[in-house]
């Protein structure tokens, strides 16, 4: 009896448009606010993860990401990996025909499909993909809600990643967390037209880690509390409204003030977190350019703990903003696929813009080094594409 179990997921990356800054709990991932996100296309960003259990492998549980192996025994891997067996030993105790997977070794093999040197935040994706494979393999019942509350232990921002569409974080009150998880404020077939353009940014140096940087904020920023007490709710109320009637200048206004709120408190920490760097500052310039000759807000930026930028936009204006940039950040990495190959570069309202937003279009195109074009996307999806063969070893 040396039987190899498998399972398989593909899990996607979130952008959030209401940013989660700040833990009351460390080491549950309770957050000081609620939060949301839109869910991106698997087809340009995503993990696949393959976990796998047997009684051959060797006593360790290990986790090989892009050929790399990982170290598994941090709190937070640890605390997935309880509580999914914790959930399949009790289906075992109730029924014994069960084989007792959650005595075995687990071997996990996981691969982004975008290039990991982009500096985007893969960890959403990794920690959903992680406990959606954990779950297939051992067939829990458990719903993408019990689901986001251990990937949650994982990485606070991975609870969103168990969804597709428009996803909130519902901060919860509860001190065991039961309460803080995700939910789907609307799938991604209510306004299947959104789009986002990824402008990735050369980093001379990796910034400060979002976990070390919000504890920070939180021990030592006076804005900060604002933000989490009157800001955030209000906002919150207002973004679940604008999705529902899918109003993209109430989407995009929202998305902005609150990227705009969260790096003002990383700003306000002692001392000072910068995210945004002079590249950032001149996308922000760009969309604000965009906004201003089409006399309403068509495109909005967004940042996280990095100077990438996130610029969301409807499909229908796609000319207008993404082939904006294109014509301003001229031929790099991303426009060469076949949705790229279809944004038609703007060079007509680029010279209009130009004339207020020069500078910031030479800044874009010397600082930007690739794009990726994507837009709103499904949640998890189980395949049958495995990343470890039937003996047990990983297909690389
Ligand atoms: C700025 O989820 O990476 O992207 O819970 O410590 O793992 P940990 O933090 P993480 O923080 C994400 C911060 C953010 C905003 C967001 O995604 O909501």
């Amino acid at each position: 009896m040396s039987e190899i179990y498998r399972a398989s997921t593909t899990a996607p990356v979130n952008i959030a448009v209401i940013k989660y800054w700040g833990k009351r709990d460390p080491k549950l991932n309770l957050p000081t606010n609620s939060s949301l996100s839109v869910t991106l296309s698997q087809a340009d960003l995503r993990t696949h993860t393959t976990a796998s259990c047997s009684s051959t492998y060797p006593k360790e549980d290990t986790l090989l990401l892009n050929g790399s192996p990982q170290d598994v025994s941090g709190a937070r891997t640890q605390a997935c990996f309880r509580e999914l067996r914790a959930l399949r030993k009790q289906l075992e105790d109730s029924n014994s025909s069960l084989s007792r997977l959650s005595e075995l070794p687990l071997r996990i093999v996981s691969e982004n499909n975008f290039p990991t040197a982009a500096g985007l935040a893969s960890s959403a994706a990794g920690f959903a993909a992680l406990v959606r494979a954990i779950a297939n393999l051992y067939e829990l019942p458990s719903s993408p809600t019990d689901l986001s509350r251990i990937a949650r232990q994982g990485s606070g921002s991975a609870c969103r990643s168990l969804f597709g569409g428009y996803v909130g974080w519902e901060q919860g009150s509860a001190t065991d967390g039961s309460d803080s998880v995700a939910f789907q404020v609307a799938p991604a077939s209510h306004w299947p037209n959104m789009r986002a353009v990824i402008l990735v940014v050369s980093a001379a140096k990796k910034g400060v880690s979002s976990t070390t940087g919000m504890q920070t904020t939180v021990a030592t920023s006076s804005l900060f509390a604002a933000r989490a007490n009157e800001t955030v709710p209000r906002r919150m109320a207002e973004m679940q409204k604008a999705i529902q009637e899918k109003d993209f200048e109430a989407f995009g206004k929202v998305t902005m003030m609150d990227s705009n709120s969260f790096h003002a408190t990383c700003l306000d920490t002692y001392p000072p977190i910068f995210y945004l760097n002079d590249v950032s500052r001149a996308a922000i310039k760009v969309v604000e350019s965009i906004n201003a000759a089409a006399g309403k807000i068509i495109a909005a930026y967004t940042f996280d703990a990095g100077p990438n930028a996130v610029v969301y936009y409807l499909e229908e204006n796609e000319k207008e903003v993404a082939g904006l940039f294109k014509a301003a950040i001229g031929e790099k990495d991303g426009w060469k696929c076949e949705r790229g190959e279809k944004v038609e570069a703007n060079g007509a309202n680029l010279e209009k813009i130009k004339e207020e937003a020069g500078v910031a279009v030479e800044l874009l195109k010397d600082g930007v080094s690739r794009v990726i074009l994507t837009g709103v996307g499904e949640g998890p999806v189980k395949t049958g594409e495995t990343l470890i063969d039937e003996k047990g070893e990983p297909i690389l």
